[in-house]
């Protein structure tokens, strides 16, 4: 052996021992091999939901200050952008959910997770009520949990306008369970038109596939629905796929109207080369189980007949949220949800801060502004957790000392507001394309419609995706879908 031997080598095992013992450490920050006790000397902070608002919250928030219990009735984090492919099985449901407990995991101090929805907030006593909803227990079980904080992220849920029938027989698209339920429905819709002897109006009506409302999440639906039909069904019932047929229904006079003129014009041209019939200026007045009665833009009514109807009109406030509204008459009377000040603090309230969907501010409800709103907050209580630590240093310290940290306290005193930066608005349009209206510089922006904006939609999702898991999970998904097509099992 050469000495020049023995050096090249013993690099070479410092390097690996490096890198491996940076990996380890790497990991060992991520996942702490002991996660620290709650303490009681520590201020106890609640966080209400495990969506966008609450899970940004949750993954930025310093455990080293404070305890933190997540109450959420679902116990993991939905990637919602993705959530109209689940629904024609472009990717499956598991690629698109992170359980809250691997983002608690990661956390220096122990959270608590409890799946339980909160029927109850006292603010005067600082308690909530909490409800365990599982059906493994005939009798639901009910608690009670004090809180020093609150953070209510517990979003909005799909509106209906109180037009009869759409609890009934519409399906929503927000949830899980929503997407499962349209999938199920679809293939039942098409299996039974497939059946022997149907007359043709009935096939004609299980065909007829009709999304109310031409919002992003409409839009993306009619799309996916679309793409479903021609990449796969019309292999797999070739009998069948010329007769399936897609109506959008939508109030005002375009659909997308968050989007530039140009983009809408896109969208709705697009749509009539996909064969799918938007009709505008129409409204629904009811739903039954076979039809739907909307108003057309000369006033007079019609009778839709359809298979499955897919219900995205927007969002309206949870009871839980109304009643705490209720709670603080005075400060509380938006009417699109909870009135907080632009530090997220519910207007009326000294402990309890809102964020997301379940607010009324100025910014539409969208994921952007709630993950920015979940990251602000716990900068926020960072901040005032070290301004808290301050004052309490400087209650017995001697003028030297104050003159010293004094500086330092008027800096985190100074807790400033939050502030949203527009990233731009994607929407998927159908047959690999996708409009995007972007910010440009101060006052300009940039649309773009076609399937290079498609490219820049999947990649923006994919590097949005919260866990190195869920991105491996949807990549796989698109390329099995890409090689072997959806899956047209009925679930
Ligand atoms: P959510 O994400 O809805 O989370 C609310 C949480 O609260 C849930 O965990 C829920 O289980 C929990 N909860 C409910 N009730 C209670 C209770 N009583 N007690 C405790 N917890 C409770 N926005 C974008 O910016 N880009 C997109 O591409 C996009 N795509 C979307 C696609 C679809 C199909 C949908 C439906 C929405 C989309 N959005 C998108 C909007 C975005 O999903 C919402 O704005 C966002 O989810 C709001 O976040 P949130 O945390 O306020 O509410
Ligand atoms: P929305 O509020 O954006 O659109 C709902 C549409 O339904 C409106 O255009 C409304 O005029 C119409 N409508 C209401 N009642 C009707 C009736 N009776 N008959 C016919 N039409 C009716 O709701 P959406 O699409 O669910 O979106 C909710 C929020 O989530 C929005 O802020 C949106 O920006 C965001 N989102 C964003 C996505 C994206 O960026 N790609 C995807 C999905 C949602």
């Amino acid at each position: 052996l050469t000495k020049w031997t023995v050096l090249k080598t013993s690099v070479k095992v410092s390097l690996v021992a490096g890198i491996s013992y940076g990996c380890y450490e790497m990991y060992v920050q991520r996942h702490p091999l002991v996660q620290a006790e709650a303490d009681p000397e520590k201020k106890t902070i609640v966080i209400l939901g495990s969506g966008w608002a609450s899970t940004s919250f949750l993954k930025d928030i310093d455990t080293d200050h404070y305890n933190v219990v997540v109450v959420s009735p679902r116990n993991y984090f939905l990637f919602t952008p993705l959530l109209p492919e689940t629904t024609v099985g472009t990717i499956d449901v598991r690629s698109v959910i992170e359980p809250t407990r691997f983002i608690a995991r990661h956390k220096s101090r122990s959270v608590k997770v409890i799946e339980a929805e909160c029927t109850q907030i006292d603010p005067e006593n600082k308690v909530i009520t909490i409800k365990d909803n599982s059906d493994v227990k005939e009798e639901h079980a009910v608690s009670t949990l004090p809180y020093d904080y609150l953070i209510v992220g517990v979003g909005a849920m799909s509106a209906t306008f109180g037009v009869k029938g759409v609890e009934e027989y519409g399906c929503f698209l927000k949830e899980v369970w929503d997407a499962q339920k349209i999938r199920t429905k679809l293939m039942d819709c098409i299996e039974t038109a497939a059946f022997p002897d149907q007359t043709p109006e009935e096939i004609d009506r299980l065909l007829h596939m009709v999304v109310v409302g031409g919002g992003p999440t409409g839009i993306e639906y009619a799309a996916e629905l679309h793409d479903f039909l021609v990449d796969d069904l019309t292999s797999w019932y070739p009998e069948l796929a010329g007769k399936v047929k897609i109506t959008l229904i939508e109030a005002l006079p375009n659909v997308l109207p968050a989007f530039s003129k140009k983009l809408i014009d896109y969208t709705e041209s697009t749509f009539k080369e996909q064969n799918i019939a938007i009709r505008t200026k129409t409204m629904v007045k009811e739903v039954r189980e076979k039809e739907i009665e909307v108003k057309r833009p000369d006033g007079t009514v019609d009778s839709i007949p359809y298979g499955l109807l897919v219900w995205a009109t927007g969002n309206t406030s949870r009871p839980l949220i109304r009643d705490l509204m209720q709670k603080f008459p005075e400060t509380q009377q938006a009417r699109r949800g909870l009135a907080v000040d632009e530090w997220l603090r519910l207007d009326g309230s000294e402990d309890i801060y809102a964020l997301g969907d379940a607010t009324a501010t100025r910014y539409a409800p969208t994921a952007q502004v709630a993950a920015q709103q979940g990251k602000y907050l716990a900068r926020l209580f960072k901040q005032l957790a070290v301004r808290e630590n301050l004052e309490a240093e400087l209650m017995n310290a001697s003028d030297e000392e104050i003159a010293k940290k004094g500086r330092k306290l008027r800096k985190v005193k100074d807790i400033k507001p939050f502030q949203y930066s527009h990233q731009g608005s994607l929407c998927y349009i159908g047959s690999d394309k996708a409009v995007a209206d972007l910010p440009l510089g101060p006052g300009g922006s940039l649309a773009s419609g076609g399937v290079v904006t498609f490219a820049f939609w999947r990649s923006v999702y994919i590097s949005s995706l919260f866990s190195t898991r869920n991105r491996a999970l949807v990549i796989t998904d698109w390329l099995k879908k890409t090689a072997l097509g959806r899956d047209i099992s009925r679930e």
